[in-house]
């Protein structure tokens, strides 16, 4: 991927006066280099855009620039970017402690810091004093109204661009404004998500937590449930789902699934007596037992499953070595994915 011409984004075209989004005049500010920005900032990087990248500390920066130089190696070594082209990708990328030169400076900011309605109340404050007045934002959240963290002025360019992780990989992203989103806001910033190669979906109106999550949501509360009752082991349970779910749905997504099932069927089965929802359960036992024995997953080397002996760097680069296999068998199919 080269810088090009093509990707000069349609920004600020309409409500914000002259001036677009392209690689070639606009800095991108990433607020963030936990999990998701060094991602976000590397997918800016690779289509040729200058990005600042930002933490609180030292030690979070160069733990962020170490997992964004990561996950631009394994694309190397994937042989998905050639090498001159992965050293220019991330000479673009500057670390930076502290925020204020790179919002003074940034056509776009994406806050990516922690989910915390003060932390990120803060964060828009900054924006607010330090940034053009022109200044896009789209958050990262995963579940918050944003858009009541910000002042009004603010609000009108404030965008919720919710990407999934690992962002430099998967390629949705879901966007939702407001009512008082500058009109068409939401149309350029869907366009600039597809000239970044993504996939992004629009949101008519806000819901928390959106749609995906929602979803996994709906998932997780049955799986805690049959795995508290004894019904499956959470092996067994994957086992099932990548068997099943995993390649039907992505061929036919959730709604496509029930036409072939066909609808009559699915609407008996919906309102089957006998087939009972699990009750919401917010402290099922299959998650507080191993939170309470210290099991947290990768991090912590011991989840639902045993990582004991491997580093979370190894962890992430065998699941985003396995992905970008995936993806790339998918070929347009993944950015792209047709109904039948
Ligand atoms: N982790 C995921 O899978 C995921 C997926 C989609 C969306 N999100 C959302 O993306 C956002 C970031 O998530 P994450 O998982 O990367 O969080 P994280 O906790 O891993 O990283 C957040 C980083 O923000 C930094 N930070 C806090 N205040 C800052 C400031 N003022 N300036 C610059 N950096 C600051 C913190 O030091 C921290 O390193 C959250 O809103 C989260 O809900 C997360």
């Amino acid at each position: 991927m080269s810088p090009s011409p093509a990707l000069a984004l349609p920004f600020a075209a309409q409500p914000l006066g002259a001036g677009t989004l392209d690689p070639a005049r606009s800095r991108i500010a990433v607020l963030g280099a936990g999990v998701m920005g060094p991602g976000i900032a590397l997918t800016f990087a690779e289509h040729g855009f200058e990005v600042d990248l930002c933490e609180t500390t030292h030690s979070a920066i160069d733990r962020g620039m170490a997992s964004l130089e990561d996950a631009l190696r394994l694309k190397e070594e994937a042989g998905l970017i050639p090498s001159d082209l992965a050293n220019a990708t991330f000479e673009r990328v500057r670390p930076h402690v502290g925020s204020e030169a790179a919002l003074a400076s940034a056509r776009l900011v994406i806050e990516a810091v922690t989910e915390n309605a003060d932390v990120k109340r803060a964060v828009y404050a900054q924006i607010s004093q330090l940034a053009a007045p022109d200044t896009i934002v789209w958050s990262n959240t995963s579940t918050m109204n944003v858009f009541a963290l910000a002042d009004e002025a603010l609000r009108t360019r404030l965008l919720v661009a919710h990407w999934f992780a690992p962002p430099h990989i998967l390629p949705l992203v879901e966007v939702v404004g407001e009512p008082a989103t500058l009109p068409g806001l939401v149309d350029q910033t869907l366009a600039a998500l597809r000239g970044l190669g993504k996939a992004p979906v629009r949101l008519n109106k806000f819901v928390p937590g959106f749609v995906i999550n929602r979803l996994q949501r709906a998932l997780g509360r049955e799986a805690f449930y049959l795995l508290d009752e004894g019904v499956i082991s959470a092996e067994d349970l994957d086992v099932a789902v990548r068997t099943s779910l995993s390649p039907r749905m992505q061929l036919l997504g959730l709604m496509q699934r029930y036409d072939y099932t066909g609808l009559t069927l699915s609407l008996r089965n919906l309102a089957d007596p006998a087939m009972t929802d699990a009750p919401l359960d917010t402290q099922p036992a299959a998650l507080v037992e191993r939170v309470e024995r210290g099991e947290l997953g990768v991090s912590s080397g011991k989840g639902f499953y045993d990582y004991h002996g491997r580093s979370l760097i190894e962890l992430q680069r065998e699941r985003d070595e396995k992905l970008w296999r995936i993806m790339r068998s998918l070929g347009d199919f993944a950015q792209d994915p047709k109904p039948i």
